[in-house]
C-alpha cells in the first residue's frame, strides 16, 4: 500500500485534533500517544492517512498554531521519542502521516521574535517581522487600518512605539517572507520533519505569508474579522506565494526521489475563485488545497451542484485532484449545520450529515474526515462561556461563540465523561467539558450498531477502496427533478442524493450498494444519498 504512487490523489485523510482525541496521560488533554493508541481504530476505520494538529511547544493561545519552536513537541503532547514511535506505529499500519505547519505567523514567545523585540528599530532581527513606525504625530496610529481576521486592529505597539503585524492574534506575529532568513528557516524545518519519516504537511494559511511591499490602507479594513475569511486582497493571495510552494514541492520531491516515497503538500487555500485555487495545485505547487466552497455551502443541490461543477472544471483541468472537505477544527459540525433552521424537525441535522458524507466519499478525488465526523457528533452549542479557549471569542468582546463547540473530546466508552478519553482517575476532566448526550455517540457503541455513522464511514471507504469507478476520475451529471443531484462515475456507479423534504423515485434501477438511510427499492427517501451500480450503461 505504501509504494502506490500518487497515493494522495484520491486519500481520505483523517484529521486528529490532537488535544481532543485521546489522553494517555489523564490531564485532560489529549497527546502524541493517545494518537498512538488510536491508530488501530482508524485503521480499522479504513483511512488512508491522518493530519496531526500542531503538537509543538506553544503557550497555546490559539491551541498551538502558535509555535514557538516548529522542531520540538510541547509536553502537554509528548516528546520526539513520542513522535517517533507514532511515526513507527503508523508505518506498520500503513497509515501515512501528515504535520500541520503554520508558516505564516509564530508565537510571540518564538525566540526570534524575542529577539526582534529586544532589537533597535531597523535590525535585521526585526525586519524577519513586519515591524513599523506608526502614524500621527507621535506615531500612537497604527502603521495602516488593516484589521486582524480574529477581530481588533492588526498591529500591537512594542515597548519602544514600533507596531508589529499579526493577522491573527497579537501572541500570533506574522512573518516577512521577504527576508530571506525566514525562507530558509523554513526549509530546515521541513527537512528535520521529513528526516523524521512524515508523509508531508497541512499548511496552514497558505494563501498567506506574503502581503503588498507597501502595507496600504485596505478600503474595507474589517472585511476579514466581519466575513471570518482571507479576503483583504493586501494582505493575502499576492503572487510571490507561488515561489514559496515551488520550492517546497521541489523540497518533496527531492526525497522522493531519495527514497520512492512520495510526500504530500496539502495547503489551506482560502481565496475568492475555484479558479484562484487552482493556481496553487499546479503541477510544481502544492498537490493539495482544500476546496472549502463545498463546506460553505448551504444543504441545497442546486448550490451543491454549482460547487462541484466549478471545481470539476477549474481544479481537475490543472491536473491535480479537487481535496474535498466538510468538517474541520474552525467549523461548525455538519450535524449541527444541516439541521438548521432547527424547526424543520430533529433528525434532519443527522441524515443531511450521513448524505453528504456519501455524496463527498463519492466524488472525484481526496477527502478530510475531521474526528467525530464519523461518529455524527453534533456541535456543542451549550458550552459555558468560562470554559470557552477560541481566541475569536475574546477578542469579539465575547460575540463569537465559534470553534469550542468542534472542538470537544471524543467520547470512545462508557455512560459518562471523559467517556473513555482520558485514562485518568474517573474525575479526571476533559480540557473542554463532554456533554452527557456524547455517551450515545461514543465510539463502541458506534462500532456494534451497523446503522451508526460509523459504519457508513467504514462501508463509503471499504467500497471507495475496492471499487474501480470511485476515487480519481471524472463525473457526469444526470438529469434529475429540482432537489435531486445525481452523477455517474466510471462504469454504471450512480451517486444520487435527495436534498429536498419528500421522497423521489429513485433516478437509476440498478443494484444498491450503500445508502445514508433506509431506501426502499425504486425510492431516494427526503435527505438521503445512495450508490448503485446501474443495470445499463447511462
Ligand atoms: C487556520 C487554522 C486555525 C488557526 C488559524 C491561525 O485557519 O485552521 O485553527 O486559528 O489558521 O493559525
Amino acid at each position: 500500500m505504501l509504494s502506490k504512487y500518487h497515493w494522495w490523489r484520491d486519500a481520505v485523510i483523517y484529521q486528529v485534533y490532537v488535544r481532543s482525541f485521546l489522553d494517555s496521560t489523564g490531564d485532560g488533554i489529549g497527546d502524541l500517544a493517545g494518537v498512538r493508541a488510536g491508530l488501530p481504530y482508524l485503521k480499522k476505520l479504513g483511512v488512508d492517512g491522518i493530519w496531526l494538529s500542531p503538537f509543538y511547544p506553544s503557550p497555546q493561545h490559539d491551541h498551538g498554531y502558535d509555535v514557538a519552536d516548529y522542531c520540538g513537541v510541547d509536553p502537554l503532547f509528548g516528546d520526539l521519542a513520542e513522535f517517533d514511535l507514532l511515526m513507527a506505529a503508523a508505518r506498520r499500519l500503513g497509515i501515512r502521516v501528515l504535520l500541520d505547519i503554520v508558516p505564516n505567523h509564530c508565537s510571540s514567545e518564538h525566540p526570534w521574535f524575542r529577539a526582534a523585540l529586544a532589537a533597535e528599530p531597523g535590525s535585521p532581527a526585526r525586519a524577519r517581522f513586519h515591524f513599523a513606525d506608526g502614524r500621527g504625530p507621535d506615531g500612537s496610529e497604527p502603521p495602516n487600518n488593516w484589521h486582524a481576521m480574529f477581530g481588533g486592529p492588526a498591529w500591537t505597539r512594542a515597548d519602544d512605539g514600533q507596531w508589529y503585524l499579526h493577522m491573527f492574534t497579537p501572541e500570533q506575529p506574522d512573518w516577512n517572507w521577504r527576508d530571506p532568513e525566514v525562507a530558509a528557516e523554513f526549509d530546515r524545518v521541513l527537512r528535520f520533519w521529513l528526516d523524521r519519516g512524515v508523509d508531508g504537511f497541512r499548511i496552514d494559511v497558505a494563501a498567506g505569508l506574503y502581503k503588498h511591499p507597501e502595507l496600504p490602507d485596505s478600503d474595507d479594513p474589517e472585511a476579514d474579522a466581519r466575513t471570518r475569511d482571507s479576503v483583504n486582497p493586501l494582505a493575502w493571495n499576492q503572487p510571490e506565494v507561488h515561489d514559496v510552494w515551488r520550492w517546497w514541492r521541489a523540497v518533496c520531491e527531492e526525497y522522493t526521489v531519495r527514497d520512492g516515497r512520495e510526500r504530500l503538500l496539502v495547503g489551506e487555500v482560502s481565496v475568492p475563485t475555484a479558479r484562484e485555487h487552482a493556481l496553487y495545485v499546479r503541477p510544481d505547487e502544492l498537490h493539495q488545497a482544500f476546496f472549502f466552497d463545498l463546506l460553505g455551502a448551504p444543504w441545497e443541490a442546486d448550490a451543491f451542484r454549482k460547487v462541484i461543477s466549478e471545481a470539476m472544471e477549474d481544479i481537475a483541468g490543472t491536473g491535480s485532484t479537487v481535496t474535498w472537505v466538510l468538517n474541520n477544527h474552525d467549523q461548525v459540525r455538519t450535524v449541527t449545520r444541516y439541521g438548521e433552521p432547527a424547526t424543520e424537525g430533529s433528525g434532519l441535522g443527522p441524515a443531511r450529515a450521513r448524505a453528504a458524507a456519501l455524496l463527498m466519499l463519492a466524488l472525484p478525488g481526496a477527502a478530510y474526515i475531521y474526528q467525530g465526523e464519523e461518529l455524527g457528533l453534533p456541535e456543542v452549542v451549550d458550552l459555558p462561556d468560562d470554559v470557552l479557549t477560541d481566541p475569536i471569542f475574546r477578542r469579539t468582546g465575547s460575540r463569537a461563540r465559534i470553534r469550542d463547540g468542534c472542538r470537544v473530546p471524543l467520547p470512545w466508552s462508557g455512560q459518562a465523561s471523559p467517556f473513555g478519553f482520558t485514562s485518568g482517575a474517573e474525575s479526571a476532566k476533559p480540557w473542554l467539558p463532554q456533554p452527557e448526550y456524547f455517551a450515545e455517540y461514543a465510539t463502541d457503541r458506534a462500532l456494534a450498531d451497523t446503522r451508526s455513522f460509523w459504519h457508513l464511514y467504514r462501508d463509503g471507504l471499504q467500497l471507495r477502496a475496492s471499487l474501480p469507478q470511485l476515487g480519481e476520475g471524472t463525473l457526469r451529471w444526470l438529469d434529475t427533478p429540482p432537489g435531486v443531484l445525481a452523477f455517474t462515475r466510471g462504469d454504471g456507479l450512480v451517486c444520487a442524493v435527495n436534498f429536498g423534504t419528500a421522497p423521489t423515485p429513485a433516478p437509476v434501477s440498478g443494484t444498491p450498494l450503500l445508502s445514508s438511510g433506509p431506501c426502499p427499492p425504486g425510492v431516494l427517501p427526503a435527505a438521503t444519498a445512495g450508490w448503485w451500480l446501474a443495470d445499463t450503461g447511462l
